[in-house]
């Protein structure tokens, strides 16, 4: 049983930027059978159909599974909006979506900040969404959420967190707000399973690198959400949510911050650190 955040999100779900067609349906059909109940998707990543399919298929009843998806920052102006999330309901073939989140914050504002975040709160009104939140967003526009909608209105920020951009800044802020982050790219699409720190651990523990990584970033108070295909890697990553790190783990875990982001667009925010 995987534990959950106040808000009602499953710590350790799964990703699936790049798992399109059948090989993705493949991949999340495997995950579930696994264990994995929590599925990250997003109208940009072409993967609500295989999200929606692979459920189906798999025979677990829709209330078991939660399921996250992304309003695209091309969907962001009042008249895009609710028909791109009617659009993704269809396509995933459910009736709510668990968590609706802007993906990013709007480039220079193009679309003012008040029509975006209204209608994301008009989608949890409506129903169309049990839970709404955001993505890719720095300190200042939590802020600025937090005014306009109320101060426990969103049920997470999905931002790129693992051992190389521990993000102090913005962590501390969300744990004073009772703000759960949602890490991005947790294993640092792999990486960690190269770090001799990480994998020293690892192997103390009796458990891969990458299983590490995520049960630091949950020990550290977000959620993660892991991808990969490989039947292998999805249960070396699930072992993660039983795996408890001492005090000498989490120390040198910390010690490997350095800032490193792998996702940085034209679009970005100014990030916090
Ligand atoms: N909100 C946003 O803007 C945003 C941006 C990026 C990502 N995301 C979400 O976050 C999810 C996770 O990020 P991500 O998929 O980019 O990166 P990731 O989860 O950090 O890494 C995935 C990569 O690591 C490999 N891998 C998986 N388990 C491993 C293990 N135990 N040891 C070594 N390698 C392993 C996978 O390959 P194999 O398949 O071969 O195992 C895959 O290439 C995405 O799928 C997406 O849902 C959101």
């Amino acid at each position: 049983m995987i534990a959950t955040t106040a808000h009602g999100i499953p710590k350790l779900g799964l990703g699936t930027f790049g798992r399109t067609g059948e090989a993705g349906i493949a991949a999340l059909l495997a995950a579930l059978e696994i264990g994995y109940r929590h599925i990250d998707t997003a109208q940009s990543y072409d993967t609500e159909s295989s999200v929606g399919e692979a459920v189906r298929r798999s025979g677990i009843p829709r209330s078991d599974v939660f399921i996250t998806t992304k309003v695209a920052d091309t969907n962001l102006a009042r008249a895009d909006f609710m028909p791109s999330v009617e659009r993704s309901l269809e396509i995933l073939g459910v009736d709510t979506i668990d968590l609706l989140l802007i993906h990013w914050p709007s480039e220079k504002d193009a679309v003012p900040f008040e029509d975006y975040m209204g209608a994301l709160a008009e989608t949890r009104d409506k129903g169309m969404a049990k839970r709404i939140g955001v993505s890719n967003f720095p300190i200042a526009l939590l802020d600025k959420a937090q005014t306009l909608l109320g101060t426990d209105a969103l049920s997470t920020n999905q931002v790129e967190l693992h051992p190389f951009l521990q993000s102090p800044k913005l962590s501390t802020y969300a744990r004073a707000k009772g703000l759960t982050l949602t890490a991005y790219m947790p294993l640092a699409k792999g990486k960690v399973s190269e770090e001799p720190v990480l994998t020293g651990i690892a192997d103390k523990h009796g458990v891969q690198a990458g299983a590490v990584s995520l049960a630091f970033l949950m020990a550290e108070g977000h959620v993660v959400i892991p991808a990969s295909s490989n039947s292998e890697r999805l249960r070396q990553n699930m072992a993660a949510a039983t795996l408890t790190l001492d005090a000498d783990d989490i120390a040198a875990i910390r010690a490997l911050d350095r800032g490193e982001r792998m996702i940085d667009p034209e679009k970005a925010p100014a990030w916090d650190d």
